[in-house]
């Protein structure tokens, strides 16, 4: 049980850090088209720009649990939790089996506890004066309590001592391998399909706000929508077992337009290696792809990349939008 670090690459594609300044719009065209034009005019900004405004001291509103380029909570494993807390974990839990540090997943305290009578289960938590940790487990708590067959279930909420706790289900399933040929891209798509974007009104973060530094005022409007959003399909937060493939860390979650996660898939499977040619076939038998009004792809295509250029770790991604979305003009 250590205080170890990251395995997976952290996903980094909803959490915009950096001011930048305002883009010129992209032409006409295609939808498709159009997130070409604005990936290869971001890609061109980037290569002649000063540096730009300074780093921001955390993620901007509407984000939550943004733990990268943040300063990490002191973190505290199983061990040292005070034993009244422990306590407080088991009468909610059931008898306790065992219990150890969940190293991978963020956060000031995530501990998998395996019960003798139902699946293991994850309780994260984030102390009472750490807002975005709180906000973060709010947004899980709320996505869980929906009862989507794609989400780790809830198990409880509860306050105890000055710590903010959730519990969800521990899924068993290894991270998603989204390269081609892989059956666990079909898995997505499947998982997607039956996602069908459920309507989240209120309870979330609205996905636009979060991008309102990189955006202008008519793309920010494009953004907008009510249905609920994962915002990163990295592989990690795909986790595969047997037949299906569920979706973990919905600490950014957000309420937003029905095809967003549907675009991060699509890019996802770029970076695997996909032909832009397959990559788009699969994404367009996703039924919400084709939900997105226009100039909502490109003013996504477009904010992203400004954003995904300005990022030493996630430059590449402008030139995979490219090769992309270059393959798709039928
Ligand atoms: N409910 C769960 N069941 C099983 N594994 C989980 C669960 N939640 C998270 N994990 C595992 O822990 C990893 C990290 O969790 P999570 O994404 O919540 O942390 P994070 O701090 O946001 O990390 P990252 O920045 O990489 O997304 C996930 O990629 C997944 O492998
Ligand atoms: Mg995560």
């Amino acid at each position: 049980m250590g205080r170890g670090r990251r395995r997976t690459p952290r996903c980094a594609a909803s959490r915009p850090l950096r001011q930048l300044s305002l883009p010129r719009r992209s032409g006409g065209g295609s939808r498709e088209a159009a997130i070409v034009d604005a990936a290869r005019s971001a890609a061109r900004r980037a290569g002649r720009r000063a540096p730009g405004p300074a780093v921001h001291g955390g993620d901007p509103p509407g984000i939550g649990g943004g733990r990268m380029e943040a300063v990490a909570p002191a973190r505290s494993r199983w061990v040292d939790l005070p034993p009244a807390i422990q306590r407080a974990i088991e009468a909610r839990t059931g008898p306790v089996r065992g219990a150890w540090d969940a190293p991978d997943v963020g956060g000031a305290l995530a501990v998998v506890v395996d019960t003798w009578t139902e699946t293991s289960v994850l309780v994260r938590g984030a102390r009472f004066g750490d807002q975005q940790g709180r906000d973060a487990l709010r947004a899980e708590a709320a996505v869980a309590a929906l009862e989507l067959e794609h989400v780790p279930a809830l198990r409880w909420r509860a306050a105890v001592g000055t710590w903010d706790l959730l519990a969800t289900s521990h899924v068993s399933g290894r991270p998603a391998d989204l390269s081609p040929g892989s059956v666990d891209v079909t898995l997505l798509g499947d998982m997607l399909r039956k996602a069908r974007g459920s309507t989240v009104r209120g309870m979330l973060p609205e996905y636009a706000d979060r991008w309102s530094a990189w955006a202008t005022r008519p793309e920010l409007e494009r953004l907008r929508g009510s249905h609920l959003l994962h915002t990163c399909m990295c592989p990690g937060h795909v986790l595969v077992s047997h037949d299906r493939a569920t979706v973990v860390d919905w600490g950014r979650a957000a309420r937003g337009p029905a095809w967003v996660d549907a675009a991060y898939a699509l890019v996802q499977l770029g970076e695997a290696g996909h032909p832009p040619d397959a990559a788009l076939r699969w994404v367009r038998t996703i039924p919400v792809w084709s939900t997105a009004l226009p100039g909502a792809l490109a003013a996504w295509g477009a904010v992203h990349s400004r954003y995904w250029a300005e990022q030493p770790s996630l430059a590449g991604r402008v030139e995979i939008a490219q090769e992309l979305l270059g393959g798709s003009h039928d």
